[in-house]
């Protein structure tokens, strides 16, 4: 059964009155999205992650193209869909004097609900996003992770089959994202909740996800399950080296090296491990006489991904 049936979807801002520009945010997306998964879509800024989910979310219409969410047609049973669904965006604004408290209750009225029933569904949902030591805070005083824990309460209010979650960890602390998306893995597995959630942290979508779609320019490049991305991809770490001399025939060819490229005085390589290949690669290099000027490990980012996709 699925919760999103997209076809072809396209949507294009026009911007300015006088000398008007046009922005093809989507270009002919589709997206199929069963029932009870997490779907992450992963792509760079401006790739139209935003645009997609307010348009599976009902906020915006598309041009042309057909969304089926829950059964229904999203331009046509709009009001129908909105009782199942809600939306959570990573940059949250509320009302900046309301507490924490009042903001979730506003919310609850808005879905009609009112008397014990709305306190009940309150306490509920602070004590699920951990904000009960912030209740009485006024919204402007909370850090950005407190935000973001109350624009995920929100979210809940309507207890919606089907939520959609923008950036859930944009800008927060390792430990607090670590957090925020062991709730998200709870929601679905406690709670049988669809979730769709946009990222640009390639290991964020590896860990919550049981499916990803990159989408860059308003496409999507590649959709799979993680492993299978990454069996396509052949994703590792990168070990950046500076190196004299410069260039070494042999790094592309070594032991664990998946490939190689030179950026700027360094020599990238993307091995399949860094712990594992690192002291190998270092021994190899001193015993040919090449002098090691500086050494970066890192994770590969999302345009490394891309570079590969792209290919
Ligand atoms: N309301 C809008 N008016 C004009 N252009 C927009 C609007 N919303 C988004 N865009 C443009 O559409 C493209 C996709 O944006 P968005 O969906 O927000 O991307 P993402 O969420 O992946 O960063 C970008 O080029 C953005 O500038
Ligand atoms: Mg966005």
């Amino acid at each position: 059964m699925l919760a999103i049936d997209a076809h072809d979807v396209t949507k294009t801002f026009k911007s300015g009155w006088l000398r008007p520009t046009r922005t093809a945010a989507l270009r002919g997306v589709s997206l199929t999205v069963p029932r009870g998964t997490i779907v992450g879509l992963l792509g760079p800024n401006g790739a139209g992650k935003t645009t997609l989910l307010s348009i599976l979310a009902t906020l915006l219409t598309p041009d042309s193209g057909s969304v089926r969410v829950l059964g229904h047609d999203v331009v046509r049973d709009a009001a129908r869909l909105r009782r199942r669904l809600n939306m959570a965006s990573g940059r949250p604004s509320f009302l900046w004097s309301l507490r924490v408290g009042e903001i979730v209750a506003f919310y609850g009225r808005l879905y009609g609900l009112s008397g014990s029933k709305l306190r009940r569904r309150v306490d509920e949902l602070i004590e699920l996003c951990e904000l009960g030591a912030n209740r009485r805070t006024p919204y402007s005083e909370l850090s950005t992770g407190l935000k973001q824990r109350v624009a995920l309460a929100k979210s809940l209010v309507n207890d919606p089959e089907l939520l959609f979650l923008d950036e859930p960890t944009l800008g927060l602390d390792p430990d607090v994202s670590v957090r925020v998306r062991r709730h998200i893995a709870d929601l679905r597995s406690q709670r049988g909740i669809t979730i769709v959630l946009t990222t640009h942290y390639m290991r964020e979508a590896d860990e919550l996800c049981d499916e990803i779609a990159f989408i860059k320019a308003g496409r999507i490049l590649a959709r799979g399950t993680p492993a299978e991305l990454k069996r396509r991809i052949r994703l590792g770490d990168v070990i950046a080296l500076r190196l004299d001399p410069p260039a070494v025939p042999w790094l592309g060819e070594a032991p664990g090296v998946l490939r190689c490229r030179a950026v700027d005085g360094w020599v990238e390589c993307t091995v399949d491990g860094a712990e594992k290949r690192l002291p190998d690669l270092l021994r190899a290099l001193s015993a040919e006489g090449i002098a090691v000027r500086n050494v970066r490990v890192r994770e590969p980012e999302l345009e490394d991904v891309f570079v590969e996709l792209a290919r």
